[in-house]
């Protein structure tokens, strides 16, 4: 068991990459304790000098079992204290429709934007519950509102995502933890790469690509940064927005309001 420390203890899955790197970063500037996930390799050159207040599992969430074994060894390396989760991980489709979508694809976008952020929050409810705070961040998406910005997988996993999250901020409210979503819009990420393109729907995606044109214009740079979504889950986690649980916090330059 660790040492006696003080500091915060956030877990930030999805950490070697995008939001879920910046989240880390945020969250060790701040002074927490972070202990990262991710199924791929994290740089530790990236954390800015923080390495000793990182702890890193190299490991795919969706694996049995996966998520309570995280939160033990979280507790093996920082003590039974976990004050915030951020669920940053999660995978693109290949924006098929309900016509075209395969099982496969279907299961494995479900299995980790879904499943593992609700397996992770019923892994740390324990210990939140038993501290009497904490503040759980899901990562959703403008897809979590929005018809028109994903492929039928993507889209129903984010919507379910932020119906878990407003669940189990009301569920909570009197236990001192508080649950809330981010919805990022476009954000210059690796998420791309997650797709799986022998999947792709070039139809349906025409019939997106006019939403997302309302966002960014087809060649022009993407204006939000993962530290920006960062910042906006260091703030749902923070003391300043104390009394803030059920929220879906777009980070979009505006692009929920169409
Ligand atoms: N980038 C965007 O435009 C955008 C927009 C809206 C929402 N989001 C959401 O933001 C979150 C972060 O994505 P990102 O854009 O930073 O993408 P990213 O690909 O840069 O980072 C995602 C990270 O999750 C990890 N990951 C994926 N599957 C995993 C698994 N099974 N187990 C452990 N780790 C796994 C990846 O290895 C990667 O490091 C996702 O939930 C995504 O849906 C992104």
């Amino acid at each position: 068991m660790a040492s006696p420390n003080s500091s915060p203890v956030a877990i930030v899955t999805g950490c070697a990459s995008g939001i879920g790197l910046a989240t880390a970063q945020v969250f060790l500037q701040e002074g927490y304790r972070v202990f990262g996930v991710d199924v791929s390799d994290l740089d530790f050159s990236k954390l800015g000098g923080q390495d000793a207040n990182m702890g890193f599992k190299k490991a795919n969430l969706t694996a049995e079992g996966m998520c309570e074994e995280v939160v033990k060894e979280c507790i093996e390396k920082f003590g039974a204290r976990i004050d915030v989760l951020a669920n940053v991980a999660g995978v693109s489709d290949a924006f098929a429709a309900a016509d075209t979508f395969t099982d496969v694809e279907f299961t494995r976008v479900m299995a980790i934007n879904l499943t593992v952020p609700l397996h992770l929050m019923r892994a740390v409810l324990p210990v939140m519950k038993e501290q009497k705070s904490g503040a759980i961040i899901n990562v959703a998406s403008k897809s979590a509102l929005s018809g028109a910005a994903a492929g039928v997988a993507y889209t129903a996993s984010k919507h379910g995502l932020l119906g878990a999250t407003k669940h189990t901020a009301w569920r909570f409210k009197d236990a001192g933890i508080r649950c809330n979503a981010v919805l990022p819009g476009g954000v210059a990420t690796n998420i791309a790469n997650s797709m799986q393109q022998q999947y792709f729907d070039m139809e349906a995606y025409t019939t997106l690509q006019p939403v997302h044109n309302l966002n960014t214009p087809q060649g022009k740079p993407l204006l939000v940064t993962p530290e920006h979504v960062a910042n906006a889950i260091f703030f749902l986690a923070s003391e300043k927005a104390k009394f803030i649980s059920g929220a879906a916090l777009p980070v979009d330059t505006a692009w929920s309001t169409i």
